[in-house]
């Protein structure tokens, strides 16, 4: 079984010494790999710069899209889990030369691709596809709307005090189903979701 997982977060370049990016550690990512690897499952892990050591083949990546150009051509697998904190936008335009602190003021914006979305409806759709949600409020109603604007077959929902932490709590939300996994290192956490993925992947 092929199992291709983005993780980390991205940088979206202004300028040679400037970028957009996030607190994203990949410590998730990574306990989902091990746990996938556990199981005999041929896992690979697409990265944007994190702080975690990934002990299963990983290819690193720096923006947005790079990462859904490397996610492409990793297709097919069988199950595709989105955990990456993708940068919602990238500056419009790159600076080859380091911008001068005088000379702006804002920075315009453009949107990124939706990795996520793009896969989940694609003709290469893996016939499992996860993503998550790091919601500050509202979380469940977030993710059942989250499962279907994406098109994904499960959310993993976790509040934004998850990231860069050891711990995490989570609700498994599909469309048959809502469940609680009580908070525990994200080792133990990814081991539950995984079990989960393989039930309902096996069917
Ligand atoms: O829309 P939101 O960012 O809350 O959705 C989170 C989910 O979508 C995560 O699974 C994340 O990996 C994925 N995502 C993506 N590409 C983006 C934004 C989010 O794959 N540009």
């Amino acid at each position: 079984m092929k199992i291709l997982i983005t993780s980390g977060g991205t940088r979206e370049k202004i300028d040679p010494v400037r970028y957009i990016g996030n607190y994203s550690s990949g410590k998730m990512g990574a306990a989902l790999a091990d746990a996938f690897a556990a199981h005999g499952a041929e896992v690979k892990v697409i990265s944007g710069p994190a702080e975690v050591h990934y002990r299963v083949p990983m290819q690193r990546v720096e923006s947005a899209r790079e990462m859904l150009s490397v996610v492409e051509e990793s297709l097919p697998v069988d199950i595709f889990i989105s955990a990456a904190a993708v940068a919602d936008k990238r500056p419009k335009y790159y600076s080859a030369d380091k911008m001068k602190k005088e000379s702006f003021e804002n920075i315009e914006l453009v949107n990124n691709p939706d990795i996520l979305r793009t896969i989940a409806i694609s003709a290469k759709r893996p016939k499992f596809v996860v993503g998550f949600a790091a919601e500050s409020e509202n979380h469940l109603e977030n993710a059942r709307k989250k499962l279907t604007k994406k098109s994904c077959d499960l959310i993993v929902l976790n509040d934004i005090k998850a990231l860069g932490s050891d711990e995490n709590e989570v609700w498994l939300v599909s469309k048959t189903s809502e469940k609680k996994l009580e908070k525990a290192p994200k080792k133990e956490i990814a081991e539950e979701i995984v079990k989960f993925i393989m039930g309902q992947y096996r069917g």
